[in-house]
């Protein structure tokens, strides 16, 4: 799939393939999953996987997931991509907020150290649609905030659309990530996990707790999970 390599941080394409390429076209309620296709060009990758471009040098066959027509995922390069490097940090127990396509399932099943899935859905229609296509893992239909458990890891992919770019709602969830799993593993998907890291002991280390009061608040907002 990946064909040749003319610069290192350019990922060349000519087809893409996930775990969700092979999934039945459907609709469920209010959940469907399509294809669209991804026309010849340079995309960004984020980084992710080392890549910060992709070239599809023919179009690419893209899955994805859409809630009342809009999409929530999608099966792109940077996402499957980020799925693995995140599913990577992880053992024990995860518990993951949003099912969307399943891809973090998938990769998560691939990590040996990994002993135990649970998936945090608020969407009964993507649980009905997607859950079935997914490996062996517990899946509760809930508002992520209302799960409480003591997991080994937290994997947290509600941003969706521009909101990758609110840092500061990003730093606001990571601050109740950790506040309420306060022994896991910490990831926000679609942020810079390290610089989040740095910022929450950067806060820790001002001792303003007006400062850090702020951001904490930003995290009873929940307009980050508006599927419902
Ligand atoms: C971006 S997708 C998750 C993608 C997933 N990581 C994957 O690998 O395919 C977000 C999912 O979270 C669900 N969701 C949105 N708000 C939620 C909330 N507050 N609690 C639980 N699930 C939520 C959406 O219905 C959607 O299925």
């Amino acid at each position: 799939m990946r064909t040749k390599q003319r610069d290192s941080s350019i990922l060349t394409l000519d087809y893409w393939t996930t775990p969700a390429s092979n999934y039945p076209r459907q609709r469920v309620g209010d959940a469907e999953i399509a294809t669209h296709r991804c026309a010849r060009g340079i995309y960004e990758c984020y980084g992710v996987g080392g890549f910060a471009l992709f070239e599809a040098i023919k179009p690419l066959s893209i899955t994805n997931l859409k809630i009342r027509r809009r999409v929530w995922m999608v099966d792109d390069p940077p996402h499957w991509l980020a799925m693995m490097e995140h599913a990577r940090q992880y053992h024990g127990h995860v518990v993951c907020a949003g099912l969307g396509l399943g891809l973090i399932v998938h990769a998560l099943a691939q990590n040996r150290a990994v002993n135990k899935i649970t998936v945090v859905e608020i969407n009964p229609d993507v649980i009905r649609m997607v859950k079935p296509l997914v490996p062996e893992c517990e899946v509760v239909q809930a508002h992520f905030w209302d799960w409480s458990g003591k997991p080994d890891g937290v994997l947290y992919d509600l941003f969706t659309g521009k909101g990758r770019d609110l840092l500061d709602s990003a730093i606001a969830v990571y601050m109740g990530l950790k506040a309420k799993f306060p022994k896991s593993v910490i990831r926000i998907h679609g942020f810079n996990n390290d610089a989040l890291v740095a910022t929450d002991s950067w806060l820790a280390a001002t001792g303003d707790s007006n400062l850090r009061q702020r951001w904490r608040g930003v995290v009873n907002d929940r307009d980050h999970g508006s599927a419902q």
